[in-house]
């Protein structure tokens, strides 16, 4: 890239500049993160940031994508790559969606504003659980939205959970059953506080002080600090359960077994989506109890530290059940050309968590949408560059594969990328 522009070449040839990136903005998750870390509070920023234990999994979720090389063509490229797919029988404008995450804290309009950005850039968010903002909201800001549901409680509590996801109209579930409690975070993140409360808010103004833009959202959205609660738990229009309390509840149910979820199966007629599958004879058992879509994922690095990358597992997964259902991945994506990766590997699409939770806490709605478009953008340029008239043309010869990139055992991650990777970004 020489900075020279063409006289041939026409306004079809070069990639509009989104909208977006005239004026504010930014132009890489990177920056992305970075600033979002100059404007949460550093508890919060390092909340999201930090995965279990030393974060070794965390790292290598990105790490991984680094093993992956593109063949580029020399003549040949494609101007107009087309990126549509559908996803649990939704169309979607890109294989991308946004991964269900708790934004508590994060910003005051939380997942609507999330769900707001994919609508505007036409594709799919999933809503968790242990989100801030009702479904119902989340639904109004953005019809193609799934329901991710933890097992917290008994079979009653869960049907009642799957009904009112249904009359609000959710178009599928995402159901996510890998979380192994791993409290330890070796960076060190805050104890979940039950509520904000004068003397919680008096430790925590000094590091609010020096965040005035996020302090200024959440005085102008009612001059209230974050709740913490959860207002999916429980029943419609109740009072929302705060996030601890559900947190313990959860922690106190037996874990769910694959019994319960093929009764889960029976229950639900729509879409399913099992989350966090990281071996193949897990993804077979999953078709087994029909499910209609995985995600091979680790719950971006905050369960198991020390499991690998989940695009590591990701081909051997593709190559089991990809032909039987749908086969998505998630986690340490973070530029288009990792987008088109994990679709080389044998993905039908992705989702992301923290890039979203970067652009929501720089610019809210805008900013989510600000990394839908780098994505997008990433992954037109990087098609454009194979010569890929569209995703469905993706394989794996079209990768140069890292003889280091078949599932490494934990032992083999080398602490020098854990290091280096984990840094702060700034
Ligand atoms: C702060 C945070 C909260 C999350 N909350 C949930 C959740 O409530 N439900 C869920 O299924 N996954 C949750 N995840 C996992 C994400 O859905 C996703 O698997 C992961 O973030 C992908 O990795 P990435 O952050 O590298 O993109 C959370 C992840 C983060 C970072």
């Amino acid at each position: 890239m020489t900075g020279r522009t063409s006289t041939s070449a026409t306004s079809a040839d070069v990639p509009a500049r989104p909208r977006l990136l005239v004026g504010r903005g930014f132009e890489s998750v990177a920056l992305a993160q970075r600033l979002a870390q100059r404007t949460l509070p550093r508890s919060v920023y390092r909340s999201l940031l930090a995965g279990s234990e030393r974060s070794a999994t965390v790292a290598d979720n990105s790490a991984a994508y680094h093993e992956l090389g593109l063949a580029p063509v020399v003549l040949g490229q494609t101007a107009r790559p087309s990126l549509a797919t559908t996803v649990m029988d939704q169309s979607l404008s890109m294989p991308v969606l946004i991964s269900p995450t708790g934004s508590q804290a994060v910003h005051p309009d939380a997942e609507v504003a999330i769900a707001r950005a994919a609508a505007a850039r036409g594709t799919a968010n999933g809503l968790s659980m242990f989100a801030s903002k009702p479904i119902e909201d989340v639904i109004a800001a953005n019809a193609k939205t799934f329901f991710q549901l933890y097992w917290i409680g008994d079979r009653e509590a869960q049907l009642a959970r799957l009904e009112r996801a249904r009359q609000a109209g959710v178009v599928g579930l995402i159901v996510t059953t890998d979380w192994s409690f791993s409290l330890s975070r070796e960076w060190g993140t805050p104890p979940i506080p039950r509520r904000i409360d004068l003397p919680l808010i008096a430790r925590r103004l000094p590091e609010a002080l020096l965040r005035p833009r996020w302090l200024t959202r959440w005085a102008l959205a009612g001059g209230r600090p974050p709740e913490l609660r959860v207002p999916n738990v429980g029943p419609r229009g109740g009072v929302a359960p705060p996030y601890l309390d559900a947190y313990v509840e959860w922690a106190k149910t037996p874990p769910p077994t694959w019994d319960d979820l093929a009764w889960l199966r029976e229950q639900w007629t729509g879409p399913l989506m099992l989350k966090g599958v990281m071996r193949v004879e897990d993804a077979r058992r999953a078709v087994d109890a029909g499910v209609d879509a995985i995600s091979v994922s680790n719950h971006g690095g905050n369960n198991l530290d020390g499991s690998p990358a989940a695009v590591r597992m990701l081909p051997a997964i593709a190559a089991a059940v990809g032909d039987q259902i749908e086969v998505l991945t998630d986690g340490g994506i973070r530029r288009g050309s990792d987008v088109v990766k994990a679709l080389a590997l044998g993905a039908r699409a992705v989702m992301i968590g923290r890039p979203a939770l970067w652009g929501l806490a720089v610019d809210g709605e805008s900013g989510v949408a600000n990394v839908l478009d780098i994505l997008r953008r990433g992954m037109t340029s990087t098609l454009r560059g194979m010569g890929k008239a569209s995703i469905a043309e993706l394989a794996p010869r079209d990768l140069y594969i890292a003889a280091s990139f078949p599932p490494a055992p934990p032992v083999a991650l080398e602490p020098r990328i854990c290091a280096s990777t984990h840094e702060d970004p700034s």
